[in-house]
């Protein structure tokens, strides 16, 4: 077993020599400040470095520690990592304070790397929709580009709380002069009580971004995807994208939400349905919806809609999903045993709410 604590003597100087292997064995070296961050640092590099969250919970900058010695900011063992993983000398990037020059091993080059930008932006369309959720559109003063399924951090101006939101729009072939979120109130959430408080239009928020990994597949490839509330915004772009990039693929979309009073996202969906035709079908399930009331549709946990009905080959299928933790862990578990490969299944995991 690879301790992260146990590999080198301490490094006694303040700045350390990273060496980043990637799949191909082609390496990568920098030097950081001894206590930063791997996946900050590593990012700040310009290096495409495999991350999502950035927060410890979604397990994608899991990176192998060949040499050298990192503190782990979070206890590996509540971590996405498995125990094996551990015992291989595994760490988070995102949670790993470098300690000593290192040589480590990630998935490289997933994905195009963007360079991370903080721009002011202009509220642009503040609009409230069913379910507690508001569409927020901002009129960035530099353009910005992003990949389908990438987020970016908001900022109000003068304010040092930030939240992260998913791109709902697909990336263009230009960098994007306006961009847009779907944003679900959170309660005791400082932003999003700030947010909901009063018609924002007009005012001034600060965005940093782009940042997080997902949506690389052969964009030939049916997809199913599965959504649970605002995980609806990175599946929008994801689709969006995919529909021009190529002009046979299908789409199977699962939402899930709450009740028929939640189903927000239905003009967005339409619009797709307009530019997709046949080739995308919606599947809407609601959770809590009352037995009484007058819904045909389906009814229970996303997962419950996961299953031979939906008439898939599940093998052939490159599946994305976004929404809270616990959810996208049951729907991956769930796709892995109708047997979907484990490499063409891309998450996003939502921290749970009211997680710092
Ligand atoms: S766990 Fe590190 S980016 Fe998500």
């Amino acid at each position: 077993m690879l301790s992260p604590e146990m590999n080198a003597p301490e490094a006694r100087h303040e700045r350390c020599r990273i060496t980043v292997r990637g799949r191909d064995g082609e390496e990568q070296s920098f030097e950081i400040g001894r206590n930063e961050l791997l996946l900050k640092a590593a990012i700040e590099q310009g290096i495409d470095y495999p991350h999502n969250c950035r927060v410890g919970v979604c397990g994608a900058c899991k990176t192998r520690l060949l040499s050298g010695r990192v503190s782990p900011m979070v206890d590996l063992a509540l971590s996405p990592l498995s125990n094996a993983q551990i015992e291989d000398g595994f760490v988070l990037a995102c949670q790993a304070k470098v300690r000593s020059d290192l040589l480590v091993e990630a998935q490289l080059g997933r994905q195009a790397l963007l360079p991370v930008c903080t721009v002011s932006s202009r509220v642009t369309r503040w609009r409230r929709l069913p379910g507690e959720v508001i569409d927020l559109r901002l009129k960035l003063d530099t353009p910005l580009r992003y990949h389908a399924g990438q987020y970016a951090t908001l900022a109000e101006s003068g304010s040092f709380t930030r939240r992260s939101f998913s791109f709902y729009d697909p990336p263009g072939d230009q960098p994007a002069q306006e961009v847009g979120f779907l944003i679900k109130r959170l309660p005791g959430g400082r932003f999003s009580e700030w947010l909901f408080e009063r018609d924002r239009s007009g005012i001034k928020i600060w965005l940093e971004g782009p940042f997080g990994v997902m949506g690389v597949d052969d964009p030939d490839r049916d997809a199913l995807c599965v959504a649970g509330g605002t995980g609806i915004a990175p599946i929008l772009s994801i689709i969006g994208e995919r529909l021009k990039r190529s002009a046979r693929a299908r789409f199977t979309l699962v939402f899930g939400v709450r009740t028929q009073q939640d189903l927000f996202a239905a003009e967005y969906l339409q619009a797709l349905q307009a530019q997709a035709g046949e080739r995308l079908r919606v599947i809407d399930i609601l959770s809590h919806e009352p037995a009484q009331s007058g819904w045909r549709g389906a009814r229970g946990l996303v997962t419950d809609a996961l299953d031979d009905r939906l008439g898939l080959d599940f093998s052939a299928q490159a599946a994305f999903i976004c929404g809270n933790y616990g959810m996208v862990e049951a729907v991956e578990k769930k796709l892995l045993a109708l047997g979907v490969a484990p490499e063409r299944i891309h998450a996003d995991k939502f921290l749970p709410s009211g997680t710092p």
